[in-house]
């Protein structure tokens, strides 16, 4: 009986222990989550995804084309814009757990329709 209350004990606790850890997470990536935490946290739990996880699913020459812009707003591509190029590192923009304004905005106003904070 003794056994089975401390296996009990450490279910419970473990339960605990991951609810305690659960993260808020974007719709868009439900899939991304039935592969585990890890498919992102490629350096470990406690440090931010490195950019070439999210490179694992998504490409930056098809985002820059996706977010292309006419005219005067050619330059306020925020996934080729004339700072940083196609190099700003993704979590510079994006949240996932929690909610991110594209750094752009810290200076200017731009629009962006399809950006999801
Ligand atoms: C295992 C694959 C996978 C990984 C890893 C992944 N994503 Fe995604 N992501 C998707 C899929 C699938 C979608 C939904 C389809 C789409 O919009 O491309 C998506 C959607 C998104 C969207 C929203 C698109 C919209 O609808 O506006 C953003 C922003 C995004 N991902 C950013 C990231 C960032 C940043 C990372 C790294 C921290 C990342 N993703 C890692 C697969 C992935
Ligand atoms: C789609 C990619 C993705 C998935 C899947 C994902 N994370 Fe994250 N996680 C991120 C990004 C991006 C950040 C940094 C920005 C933020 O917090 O929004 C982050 C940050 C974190 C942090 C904060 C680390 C720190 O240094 O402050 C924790 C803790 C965390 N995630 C836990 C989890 C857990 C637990 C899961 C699984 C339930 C999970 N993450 C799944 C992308 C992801
Ligand atoms: C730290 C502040 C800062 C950040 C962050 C920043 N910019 Fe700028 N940006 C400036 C300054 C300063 C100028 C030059 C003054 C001007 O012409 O407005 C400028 C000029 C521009 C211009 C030409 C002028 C205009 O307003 O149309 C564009 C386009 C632009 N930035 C796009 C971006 C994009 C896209 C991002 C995000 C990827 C970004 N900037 C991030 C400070 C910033
Ligand atoms: C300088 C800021 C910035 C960086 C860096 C950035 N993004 Fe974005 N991203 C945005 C903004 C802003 C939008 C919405 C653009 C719009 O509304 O036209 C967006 C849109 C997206 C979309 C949706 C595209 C669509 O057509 O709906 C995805 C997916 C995405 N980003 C993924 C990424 C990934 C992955 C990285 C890193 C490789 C990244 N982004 C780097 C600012 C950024």
């Amino acid at each position: 009986m003794k056994t089975v209350n401390t296996l009990l004990a450490l279910i419970l606790g473990g339960c605990i222990a991951l609810s305690a850890q659960a993260q808020d997470q974007r719709d868009y990536h439900e899939m991304v989550y039935d592969s585990g935490c890890k498919t992102c946290h490629d350096q470990g739990m406690k440090a931010f995804p490195s950019d070439e996880s999210c490179l694992q699913c998504h490409d930056m020459s098809e985002l820059a084309e996706q977010t292309k812009r006419e005219g005067h707003e050619a330059q306020q591509n925020p996934h080729d814009s004339m700072h940083y190029g196609q190099e700003a590192p993704c979590m510079e923009c994006h949240g996932e757990h929690k909610p991110k304004q594209a750094i752009c905005m810290d200076c200017h106003n731009f629009d962006f329709p399809k950006f999801k904070q």
